[in-house]
């Protein structure tokens, strides 16, 4: 072995063991990472603390030092150069965390009789009004857990992901459910949340009578699985199609899925498994409901990215360019909406996003959609959305509440210039779902009045730098719940979509 490639190997050796590892920032996997490498050095000169020149000769250094020994001593010194620069990120960066609350809770624990009834539940077509949707043809497990659409195509549709054709256009784009237990509140508008006083809301009201309520053992995740069943878009279908659809009330919806999921053997030995001591006639859709919420749980709750392993004190979890990221991303003043373990302050934001679809029967024709302002009608939170969590955002493309942009950076991007880029949102170029096109609402004046000023006090954002920060925010297994699509369902219907 020659003396120089001792030197490169023990060179990057020490530099991967500091987790500082002297990866190329515009490392060179892509033609687009090279096309904006200008731009991206004119950011960099306005790094208090960089001397990238080093940083960018240090990281092709080992390139350099095949040729020779004087090139390698020069090449180790500018990879330690890079090091020291590496290090003093690291603090800086464990210095803005600080003693804040990054740490991501396990999910609690979840009997497997109660697993078992969830998964079933969550898949069985059984539970939509015409037999034709399940809860996971929208938050599918190969499709990190939503369904890679804009907008969802409900009840009436067939096929899974960018493939489904039909069935009713949904208004809003659908959430993953990755590390639910750690939601505040539930939906866009958090329409199903706790109040103040630790008392369940939800548009039901007082049909979600206390007994359901002392069924759910997951809180506010329990009690958004009541929901899905009783929209007649997503699942329950249209009147005149079946006796779910044609209930009365809420309570007749959920009362007469019990009936339907009462002539199942199969569901009637499940739930009484799942709850011991109870018969199934004595249970309500709350049993039912808390049980996908148990699956949900237990299977979607993800831990374990680099940026966890990092908070936990692993200084080498994160490459250079990651902690660059990081420190981009706080530095913007990102966190002051997507703080802390879960990247949300669960609160409402107007960030100027584009409306487009059916609508919520808000403003003229009803196509558009008010947010938070629907649940408070309070003229404050028009078009205030909640803030969605970042977790495994790398997987849950496209992004907003209508789905608007298909790429981080690109959301990301639409921060520097929130005026202009509302203003000159192109549906054509950002939509792929064709029967969206015409359905731009014209509400950007409405919208960019009430933009939220902690919006507008972003600064220095960095897109490309700051996507690769949201990348380590991707679980390990994010992208391998396989294993959570059952064979089959009870009910005998298929599972595929
Ligand atoms: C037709 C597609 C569709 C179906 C079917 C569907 N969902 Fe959803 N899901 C959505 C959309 C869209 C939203 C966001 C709606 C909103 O915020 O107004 C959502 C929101 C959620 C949320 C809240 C996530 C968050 O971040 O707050 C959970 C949990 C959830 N769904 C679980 C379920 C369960 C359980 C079922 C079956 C009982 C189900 N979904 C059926 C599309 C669907
Ligand atoms: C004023 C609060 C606020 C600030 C500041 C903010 N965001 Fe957001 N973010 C939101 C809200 C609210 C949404 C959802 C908006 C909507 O769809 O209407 C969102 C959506 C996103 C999404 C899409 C996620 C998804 O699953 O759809 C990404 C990515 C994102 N923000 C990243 C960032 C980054 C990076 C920064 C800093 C440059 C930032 N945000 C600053 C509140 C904020």
């Amino acid at each position: 072995m020659h003396l120089s490639s001792v030197i490169l190997f023990s060179g990057v050796a020490s530099a991967v063991s500091l987790g500082c590892a002297g990866d190329d920032p515009w490392s060179s996997d892509s033609n687009q990472n090279f096309e904006s490498r200008s731009h991206e050095l004119s950011d960099d000169a306005l790094d208090s603390l960089l001397a990238d020149d080093e940083l960018g000769a240090a990281a092709h250094a080992p390139v350099a030092s095949v040729a020779g020994g004087y090139d390698d001593a020069r090449a180790s010194e500018r990879a330690s150069a890079e090091q020291r620069h590496c290090r003093r990120r690291v603090r800086r960066l464990r210095r803005i965390i600080g003693d804040q609350d990054y740490e991501l809770a396990e999910a609690p624990y979840v009997r497997p009789s109660l697993f078992v009834l969830g998964q079933a539940l969550a898949f069985d077509k059984e539970l939509s009004g015409n037999r034709n949707i399940s809860c996971m043809s929208c938050h599918h497990p190969t499709l990190a857990t939503m369904d890679d659409r804009h907008l969802p195509l409900g009840q009436g549709g067939i096929g899974l992901g960018i493939d489904r054709r039909g069935g009713d256009v949904i208004p809003r784009n659908a959430p993953a459910l990755f590390n639910m237990a750690a939601h505040k509140t539930m939906f866009w508008d958090s329409r199903v949340a706790l109040n103040d006083r630790g008392q369940l809301v939800t548009p039901a009201g007082a049909e979600l009578t206390p007994e359901m309520q002392e069924t759910f053992e997951f809180g506010v995740v329990s009690a958004q699985a009541m929901f899905p069943v009783t929209s007649n878009e997503e699942m329950a279908g249209h009147p005149g199609d079946n006796e779910i659809a044609d209930a009365a009330s809420v309570t007749q919806v959920w009362e007469r899925l019990m009936l339907r999921l009462g002539q199942i053997p199969t569901y009637r030995y499940l739930f009484e498994n799942a709850y011991p001591g109870t018969s199934f006639d004595d249970m309500t859709f709350a049993h039912a409901a808390n049980a996908i919420a148990g699956f949900e749980v237990a299977a979607f709750t993800l831990t374990e990215s680099p940026w966890d392993r990092f908070v936990r004190g692993d200084n080498d979890a994160l490459t250079h360019a990651e902690v660059r990221g990081a420190l981009a991303f706080f530095d913007a003043g990102c966190n002051n909406c997507h703080g802390g373990a879960m990247f949300s302050d669960f609160e409402h934001h107007n960030t100027g996003q584009p409306q487009f679809g059916p609508g919520k029967g808000a403003g003229q024709g009803g196509f558009d959609d008010f947010g938070r302002a629907g649940v408070t009608h309070d003229s404050d939170d028009l078009y205030r959305f909640r803030t969605p969590s970042l977790r495994n955002v790398e997987l849950t493309a496209p992004y907003g509440h209508t789905g608007a942009m298909r790429s981080l950076e690109a959301f990301v991007g639409h921060y520097s210039y929130p005026e202009t880029s509302l203003r000159e949102y192109d549906i054509v170029a950002q939509v792929n779902e064709r029967h969206l096109w015409s359905t731009q609402v014209d509400n950007v004046e409405a919208v960019l009045e009430r933009l939220d000023p902690a919006v507008l006090e972003l600064r220095r954002i960095r897109p490309r730098r700051i996507a690769s920060f949201l990348r380590t925010l991707t679980a390990d297994d994010a992208d391998a719940l396989d294993e959570f699509v059952p064979p089959l369902v009870p009910s005998g219907l298929p599972v595929a979509d």
